[in-house]
């Protein structure tokens, strides 16, 4: 019997199905199924707008009994603890007899429960044919902070997908280097910050850099904010996103999109572009090969989607 050490649930909603399973591949080398991924990859759970717990698994068996001996066996003494039951697919145990299985699994462990405020939270759940009892670890949501940034853009991206995009450009290596290659007021910046990565922003608009540069000092992140044509960075970086402009507060031309990208391209080997309009055939002129690719579409717009596509250096 196979059972990996993490046990992953996300949440998404219908439009973000396709930017969830393109930033899994890139944190777990697979995509989730039905809102659950098994991996012996640690990841935390708030490094993501998707994963809503991740279940370090301590005991598992086909058997319940057994389960529930190998929980003892454990001797696990704590104060203040807390089981909750995670209902996966496939699971049709009524919820009485979850109930009882809590009991059978707090009567397993030394130590007073408390509810309300536990210290620890453990949690059993039945996931194709086997019991699993683990520790339950779960999106704080703390980057929901960030909603409230001081300045905001009405071409801003969503959070959801700023966070996907760090983690797909670094695939969850905090050595990473990162440019926001059209960085506006700073919300992929606020992301990579937040997950611990180095990144600088660069855009041409000098009233959105100071926007941007508020958002971090609000807080209290230190990152560059070059208010500057992108084809006069020269610094190289490990990986650079590309929010493109579009509509009316800040067009481009095909040739602005072309010098965007061929100005980013020179000093990165990895992009990841983001851009409402379809522009493979801009991309295939900066040397750069598109490896993945997805669709966002906005909530109650389905004829506004964001296409994004990661690339990288031929050879
Ligand atoms: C879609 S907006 C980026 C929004 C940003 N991701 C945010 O969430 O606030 C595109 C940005 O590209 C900038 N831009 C356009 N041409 C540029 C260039 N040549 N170099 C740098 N930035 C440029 C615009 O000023 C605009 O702020």
């Amino acid at each position: 019997m196979q059972i990996k050490k993490h046990i992953y649930s996300f949440g998404y909603d219908n439009t973000e199905s396709d930017l969830c399973k393109l930033e899994s591949r890139y944190i777990f080398k697979k995509e989730e199924k039905n809102k659950l991924l098994l991996s012996d990859i640690k990841a935390e759970p708030s490094s993501s707008a998707f994963i809503k717990k991740r279940l370090d698994v301590i005991s598992f068996s086909k058997d319940y009994a057994t389960l529930i001996n190998e929980i003892k066996k454990e001797s696990i003494c704590m104060e203040g603890f807390k089981v909750e039951y995670l209902v996966f697919d496939g699971d049709t145990t009524e919820y009485a007899e979850r109930l009882k299985k809590l009991k059978d699994i707090g009567f397993s462990i030394e130590g007073n429960p408390d509810y309300y405020n536990p210290i620890i939270t453990y949690a059993l759940c039945y996931y194709e044919g086997i019991w699993c009892f683990g520790i339950l670890i779960k999106n704080n949501l703390s980057w929901y902070k960030h909603k409230e940034k001081p300045c905001s853009y009405s071409n801003s991206i969503s959070i959801n997908i700023a966070k996907a995009l760090i983690n797909i450009a670094t695939k969850t290596n905090k050595e990473k280097t990162l440019l926001d290659a059209c960085c506006g007021v700073g919300t992929i910046m606020l992301e990579a910050c937040f997950a611990g990565n180095d990144i600088e922003g660069c855009d041409i608009n000098w009233k959105v850099c100071r926007g941007a540069r508020e958002n971090l000092s609000h807080f209290n992140y230190t990152a560059n904010v070059y208010r500057s044509d992108i084809k006069d960075i020269s610094k190289r970086y490990d990986a650079a996103i590309i929010d493109l402009p579009y509509n009316l507060f800040s067009c481009a031309t095909d040739n602005d999109v072309l010098h965007i990208l061929e100005s980013t391209a020179a000093i990165t080997d990895r992009l990841v572009i983001v851009s409402t309009a379809d522009i493979t055939n801009l991309i295939s002129k900066t040397g750069f090969v598109i490896v993945d690719y997805c669709s966002v579409s906005k909530r109650g717009k389905t004829n506004f989607a964001r296409k994004i596509w990661v690339c990288e250096m031929k050879g």
